[in-house]
């Protein structure tokens, strides 16, 4: 049957999900797939039912997209749907929420303070460099793509990134800055039979992972094989998977991650349940290391498309 590739959408990711949709669409049209977009900032979802979507490859990125919404809809439409279910996919929208189920199942992830919407008084906020140290890392605990994201070397500084990450969500994540390499790790299927794929080292030039150097230049280094030892990288892919079944994923997802300078600890940063898949992007990059091309991933994602 048809199959929509929902992408765009109207979250700050939207540029970045047109790229993604753009080639998930091209790599199922090239498969014989019977495949159009569709933009839910354009139209209303009920439409996938009224023109006889069988399936929906979700290829959109941030809020009403990732985080419950749309699977909610589809749901409700009986359309099935590639990755994570309802409540997956709105917990890893939140990174305060995942990391409190990633801590109550004892997996490491950095010191935080939550700043909620009204709590974000200067006396409040000049409390967080000294309870969490510098640098710190102050970010909208539901955007992507580092949208909204500052790293604060001086206490001064922590009140203006608060009203930065503040112009993209009520609610403000703070979080201790690890020293260290920026990792990711993707992770393919359903509960016993998920697996991770290779972990990714990320490289990136003085100006940092930004959400420029993410997407529109080639500044950065990614390194797949990661050239970690052996040993390392089975410990972060198992870290990976827990923190996947932890949250209930399924289908896909990508986890960003921090390796300490020093002892080589891994920290989780966040789970993303709708990836990136533009030609930047990292899941690819990784499937295709071991073995699986870009067309046989968005087969295989659809595939397991499911209410
Ligand atoms: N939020 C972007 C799309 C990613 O994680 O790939
Ligand atoms: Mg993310």
């Amino acid at each position: 049957g048809r199959v929509a590739v929902l992408m765009g959408g109207s979250s700050a990711e939207r540029e970045i999900s047109l790229m993604s949709g753009a080639g998930v669409l091209q790599a199922l049209l090239s498969q014989g797939v019977d495949a159009h977009a569709f933009d839910p900032a354009e139209r209303e979802l009920a439409e996938l039912k009224h023109e006889g979507y069988a399936r929906c490859f979700i290829a959109l990125h941030g809020r009403h997209g990732e985080d419950g919404t749309v699977q909610g809809a589809l749901e409700l439409l009986g359309i099935p749907y590639t990755g994570s279910g309802v409540m997956a996919s709105a917990i890893a929208m939140d990174k305060v929420m995942t990391k409190r189920i990633w801590l109550a199942e004892g997996l490491p992830t950095p010191r935080y303070v939550w700043l909620a919407s009204d709590d974000q008084g200067a006396e409040r906020v000049g409390r967080v460099s000294a309870e969490l140290g510098l640098p710190l890392i102050v970010k909208p605990p539901r955007e992507g793509s580092s949208i909204g994201v500052t790293k604060v070397v001086e206490a001064a500084q922590v009140g203006a990134a608060v009203a930065l990450s503040a112009g993209y969500d009520a609610d403000v994540l703070c979080e201790a800055f690890i020293e260290g390499e920026e990792l990711t790790c993707p992770v393919l299927g359903e509960g016993a039979h998920a697996v991770a794929l290779p972990v990714i080292r990320i490289v990136p030039p003085a100006a940092g992972y930004d959400y420029q150097n993410k997407y529109f230049t080639d500044e950065v280094q990614y390194l797949c094989p990661s050239g970690l030892s052996a040993e390392l990288e089975r410990e972060i892919q198992r870290i990976t998977l827990a923190s996947y079944r932890a949250l209930g994923c399924r289908g896909w997802g990508r986890a960003d991650l921090m390796l300490r300078a020093g002892d080589q600890q891994p920290f989780l940063l966040e789970m993303n349940t709708s990836p990136g898949m533009t030609g930047h992007s990292l899941v690819p990059m990784s499937a295709r290391a071991s073995g699986i091309s870009y067309e046989a991933l968005c087969l295989q994602l659809l595939a397991a498309a499911r209410l």
